[in-house]
C-alpha cells in the first residue's frame, strides 16, 4: 500500500511519462546545475509543461522570470514565445546565472533569453523602466520575501489579458499560520492577500502535489 504523498509522487511520474518529453536541453540544464552546485528546487518536468501551455494560451511575446536557478522553467517558457519574443530573467547567484547562461546556449535560445544578473530588487525596478511593450506573463520563482515589492512593481509593466504566475505560494500548508521564525510563509500570505484584494486582476491559486511536495501557484489575469 502506497502512502499519500507516495501515491502523489508516482501519479506525477506516470502523468510525466504520459505527457512531458524532455529533451536534451532541458535534461542537462539540471544535471547541470546539479554540478553547479546548485540546489534541486526547480520546477518539476510537470510544472514546466503546465508554464508551457500557460505561456502558449496566452500567446505570450514578453516574459518576465524572476528566479532562474539553472534555467529550467526559463527554457521551457522561452520554448513557448511566439516568433520573435523575448523573455527577460533575473538571477542573484553568480552560479546559477552561469550555469543558465550554459543551458540557454545549449537551447539555443542566447537570442531569445536576456539573463540580468543582480538582486532582483536591484535590477526589476530598471526594467521596469525600459520602454517597450508589457508583459504577456511574469513568473515570480525567486526570494517569497520579496514578492509582494515584485508583485508591485510588475504591475507597472503588464496589461489587459497578462499572465501573473506565483510559485510557492502555500508552501504545504504553512501559510495559513505563519510562524514566526518562517519569513517565507509570512510574506507568500501577504503575497496572497494581495492577489486577492487587487481588483485589476481575476486570481485563483492552484493547490499543487506530486514530486515536489505540496504547494500552490497563483494564476491572476489582468482584466
Ligand atoms: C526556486 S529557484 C528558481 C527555479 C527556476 N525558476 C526553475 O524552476 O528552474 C529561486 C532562484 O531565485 C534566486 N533568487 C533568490 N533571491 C533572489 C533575488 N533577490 N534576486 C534574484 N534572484 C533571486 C535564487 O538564487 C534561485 O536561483
Amino acid at each position: 500500500m502506497f502512502t499519500t504523498p507516495d501515491l502523489f509522487s508516482i501519479v506525477d511520474h506516470y502523468i510525466t511519462d504520459l505527457y512531458v518529453k524532455e529533451d536534451d536541453a532541458l535534461v542537462e540544464a539540471v544535471t547541470a546545475a546539479r554540478g553547479f552546485g546548485l540546489p534541486p528546487i526547480e520546477v518539476s518536468p510537470a510544472q514546466g509543461k503546465f508554464l508551457y501551455l500557460l505561456a502558449k494560451i496566452a500567446r505570450a511575446r514578453r516574459i518576465l522570470e524572476i528566479g532562474t536557478l539553472g534555467g529550467y522553467s526559463t527554457i521551457w517558457l522561452a520554448r513557448a514565445l511566439a516568433k520573435g519574443g523575448e523573455l527577460v530573467t533575473l538571477e542573484a547567484d553568480p552560479a546559477a546565472a552561469a550555469a543558465a547562461s550554459e543551458a540557454f546556449a545549449r537551447a539555443g535560445l542566447e537570442q531569445t533569453v536576456r539573463l540580468l544578473v543582480g538582486d532582483a530588487t536591484q535590477t526589476l525596478p530598471a526594467v521596469i523602466s525600459e520602454t517597450g511593450d508589457p508583459f504577456d506573463l511574469v513568473f515570480l520563482d525567486a526570494d517569497k520575501v520579496n514578492y509582494p515589492s515584485y508583485f508591485d512593481l510588475f504591475m507597472q509593466r503588464v496589461s489587459s489579458g497578462s499572465l501573473i504566475v506565483a510559485d510557492n505560494v502555500i508552501r504545504a500548508g504553512t501559510v495559513l499560520a505563519p510562524r514566526p521564525d518562517d519569513p517565507s510563509a509570512s510574506a507568500a500570505r501577504t503575497f496572497n492577500a494581495l492577489v486577492a484584494a487587487d481588483d485589476r486582476l481575476e486570481s485563483i491559486i492552484l493547490q499543487q502535489v506530486g514530486i515536489k511536495g505540496h504547494d500552490g501557484l497563483t494564476i491572476a489575469r489582468v482584466r
